[in-house]
């Protein structure tokens, strides 16, 4: 069954529910009412007719009877609105009206109950009993009987009574009435229901469209939500995911671009070396080398297997620290002395980029750390640093800060845009891509590894560049204590 019904039949099932009771209690309490005013009138009547009928006499103050011609000229009143009335002795003995089977006598026959009850001074309320016969139709009456007393002796009872018919109408009339409002109910209430459920299946609808086209692709599709249901509030969740979709979808463009890139670049970067190699090794199969070249072309091919190899290690150990595949064996040690033995090993690069390589001296400082790792993070700092500095100053310092050790290398080399410094990170990245294929290989591995490994340690890595003026890397390391409170599991359970 399609949404739009099932939402009406629900509210209109609703709103008929709530017609029904609230109709029903409103005939039981116009039933009760209209008895009750009819009942008043009654007993109205009957006061009215013991007051003017009853006689006394005043000297001994004793009950003598009722005047029999003021209670006929009441009756043919009463009769034209269809009210009877009977009076009775305290004996049970119908005083009134006289039976000599002229007239008609419409009083209802007296029990012992019912003399109990008058005797006690009650007044007795009957909604229908037969009457007798009136013009020889069996008619129902609805009466009231009430006791009199004089001097505290019960001296009559007066039974008043209309015909049920008579109340019937009224009720009738009022149910006719409210029949017509429960129809006319009934038809706002089918429109009703069909306005709402088409306001909520169009809000649904408009949801399902926009996830169509999120499923065509379109990720830009957008629903105006104004936080008032939780519909508004799935449309809220909806463009969370769209935004999301679309930023991921971003990602993956960039990303998908890059390794395109790097594949290229690989491509390029080990065809270079492979034509060397490959070229070199058939100068040799067809003796075209001279003897003495022969040693300085093995070396050459040295070198750029060596470089493919290096292109080749980069990769993979990447994707295992991005997987959690290695594992570090941390260990105290002094970080100043690590740091002098990857200057000296840079220091021919830095001279050769006429930059001035200064570790800055002062005590020796301890860090908690993985050795080889280390040194692996800050010679690829300290190593893009030379690469990106022509003529200028690279600043290596090392101190200890509150429960960590920190390492700077400052440079004052060609420096990166704020974009660029966002993208360092990234695979493949290089800020400068006209840079490539220098003698540092330019894979854009190396600072996606480094950022990694700081991260495995527990660490932080932190850039601060301006274009044509410089960068500065900041590197931390926990101590032992704060790396076992933070990363406990970083560093035990990464086993190869
Ligand atoms: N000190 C620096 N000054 C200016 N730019 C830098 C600096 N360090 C890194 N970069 C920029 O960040 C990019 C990424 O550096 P990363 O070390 O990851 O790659 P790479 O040095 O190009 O290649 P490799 O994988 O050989 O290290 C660099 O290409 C460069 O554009
Ligand atoms: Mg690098």
């Amino acid at each position: 069954m399609k949404l739009i019904y099932q939402q009406m039949l629900a509210f209109f099932a609703v709103i008929m529910t709530t017609l029904l009771i609230v109709g029903l209690f409103f005939i039981q309490f116009t039933n009760k009412m209209v008895y009750e005013t009819t009942w008043d009138q009654l007993e109205g009547y009957a006061d009215s007719l013991m007051q003017q009928a009853m006689t006394v006499d005043k000297r001994t103050n004793t009950f003598t009877g009722f005047q029999v011609s003021m209670l006929s000229n009441s009756e043919a009143v009463l009769s034209q609105q269809k009210v009877h009335f009977a009076i009775f002795s305290d004996k049970n003995k119908m005083i009134y009206p006289l039976t000599d089977g002229r007239g008609p006598v419409m009083a209802r026959q007296l029990t012992k109950a019912d003399w109990q009850k008058l005797k006690q001074g009650k007044r007795i309320y009957c909604k229908s009993d037969h009457g007798t016969n009136v013009l020889n139709n069996q008619q129902e009456m609805t009466d009231v009987l009430v006791p009199y007393f004089y001097n505290g002796d019960l001296k009559a009872v007066i039974s008043v009574g209309s015909l049920v018919s008579n109340v019937h109408a009224n009720i009738t009339k009022i149910e006719h009435n409210l029949f017509m409002a429960l129809l006319i109910s009934s038809v706002a209430a089918v429109i009703m229901s069909f306005l709402l459920a088409k306001y909520q299946v169009l809000r649904i609808n408009r949801l399902r469209g926009a996830a169509h086209k999120v499923a065509k692709g379109d990720f830009d599709v957008k629903i105006d939500a104004k936080h008032h249901d939780e519909l508004d509030d799935l449309a809220i969740d909806f463009n969370q995911m769209t935004t999301s979709l679309r930023e991921s979808e971003d990602e993956i463009k960039r990303q998908e671009d890059r390794r395109r890139q790097f594949m290229a670049d690989a491509a390029h970067e080990m065809r270079t070396p492979l034509t060397t190699i490959n070229g070199l090794l058939e100068g040799l199969q067809y003796d075209a080398i001279p003897e003495d070249m022969r040693g300085k072309s093995i070396e050459l091919m040295q070198n750029e297997t060596k470089r493919l190899i290096r292109i080749v290690n980069e990769n993979l150990d990447y994707e295992k620290i991005r997987t959690n595949q290695i594992s570090l064996s941390k260990r105290n040690f002094d970080g100043t002395e690590a740091l002098k033995n990857i200057v000296m090993q840079l220091t021919n690069k830095s001279n050769n980029a006429n930059n001035d390589l200064i570790l800055t001296p002062g005590p020796s400082v301890q860090v908690y750390a993985d050795y080889d790792r280390f040194v692996q993070v800050m010679f690829n700092v300290i190593q893009n640093a030379i690469q990106f500095t022509q003529g200028g100053t690279i600043t290596i310092t090392a101190k200890h800060g509150y429960h960590e050790t920190i390492f700077t290398v400052q440079d004052t080399g060609i420096g990166m845009s704020a974009e660029q410094v966002q993208n360092i990170w990234e695979r493949y990245y290089k800020a400068d891509p006209s840079r490539k294929n220098t003698k540092y290989g330019e894979s854009g591995l190396g600072l996606a590894i480094v950022h990694q490994l700081v991260q495995l340690h527990g660490g932080e890595i932190k850039v601060d560049s301006k274009e044509n003026v410089g960068t500065t890397f900041t590197i931390s390391f926990p101590d032992q204590v704060a790396s076992q409170e933070t990363t406990p599991d970083a560093v035990e359970s990464k086993k190869d």
